[in-house]
């Protein structure tokens, strides 16, 4: 039995397992490189210093929440019984560790920026840590699943309202965009292992939604907590004014309403049935390639660029 058979059996009512003829999808590792400009970290979102906080405040989490869910993965990985989904987990470990090794970089840039973002980003791994070290085995998966549920659904908001980024620095808006669509891309690989390796029945469902509910009160809390702080010690911020509080409030909460509007869609996920791709968004997928070839040439001429830079022949 294929895993699109077996989860057609399974999610009966309403439910479309995944596109394509073979119900799931294949994520593919894309080895991409991003140079966003070092000096534009502060204001690089068209909305402003503060809207510029919020998403930077959001690529703290990625590192060391990564980092967690490949582990968390790798210690299911042997147990996988279908082929193509442990090609899917391999895939989803280079995903994850490219972003990974992105955000890195992006982080960097606010500590030279004087933002505190090794000091939060600390913070986020101690906390993992302590999931890793202190809760059963599936806790890990457990708090993937439903991380991935939300960077699923934040990546999916913004490629459906490309406004989110428009007229953002086009470095920052590419590599945003490219983890949007991957997130989208591989939104289901944890859920499938979950399902094959946790189970299907009401004592897994238990367990996935009480995961929910942690995850829920602990990251969003922990986002706000962060922005504040990250707020407070940019430049950039203090200039613009508290009104920037303002329009980050009304771009979640108002118009587009980033979060407002996926409250009906993070709800679903209590649905007993649920699976990931009964969201189905995969036409974003397609265009990766056009995106990829992009970054790959903005990289080259960034590279170019800052070697000019060095050998003063480039003004
Ligand atoms: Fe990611
Ligand atoms: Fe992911």
């Amino acid at each position: 039995m294929t895993a699109a058979t077996a989860d057609k059996e399974h999610h009966t009512e309403d439910s479309i397992p995944g596109p394509g003829e073979e119900g799931m999808v294949m994520p593919e590792r894309r080895d991409l490189h991003f140079l966003p400009p070092r000096e534009r970290i502060q204001d690089w979102h068209a909305r402003g210093a503060h809207m510029t906080q919020f998403m930077n405040t959001l690529s703290l989490f990625f590192p060391a929440g990564e980092r967690m869910f490949i582990d968390a993965l790798r210690a299911y990985r042997d147990q996988i019984p279908d082929p193509d989904l442990k090609k899917a987990a391999t895939a989803f470990i280079g995903q994850e560790a490219m972003h990974s090794r992105e955000h890195i970089e992006y982080n960097k840039l606010m500590d030279e920026a004087g933002l505190p973002a090794e000091k939060l980003d600390a913070f986020v791994w101690s906390l993992l840590d302590f999931i890793k070290e202190r809760t059963p085995k599936s806790m890990p998966l457990n708090a993937t699943i439903a991380l991935e549920h939300f960077t699923a659904l934040m990546g999916g908001f913004i490629l459906d309202h490309p406004e989110v980024l428009e007229g953002s620095q086009e470095d920052y808006r590419r590599m945003w965009e490219w983890h949007a669509m991957e997130e989208v891309e591989h939104k289901a690989v944890c859920f499938d292992v979950w399902e094959k390796c946790i189970g299907r029945g009401p004592t897994a469902y238990l367990q996935r939604a009480f995961g929910m509910g942690i995850a829920t009160a602990v990251f969003w809390p922990l986002v706000v907590a962060f922005y504040f702080q990250m707020v407070s010690q940019s430049e950039a911020c203090r200039k613009e004014g508290w009104r920037g509080h303002l329009t980050v409030l009304n771009t979640l909460l108002g118009k587009p309403g980033v979060l407002r509007r996926q409250i009906p869609e993070w709800l679903e996920y209590l649905k007993y049935s649920f699976h990931p791709w009964q969201q189905n968004n995969s036409h974003h997928i397609a265009h990766l390639s056009e995106l990829a070839e992009e970054a790959e040439e903005a990289y080259q001429q960034a590279l170019a660029d800052s070697k000019g830079h060095h050998q003063h022949t480039h003004h």
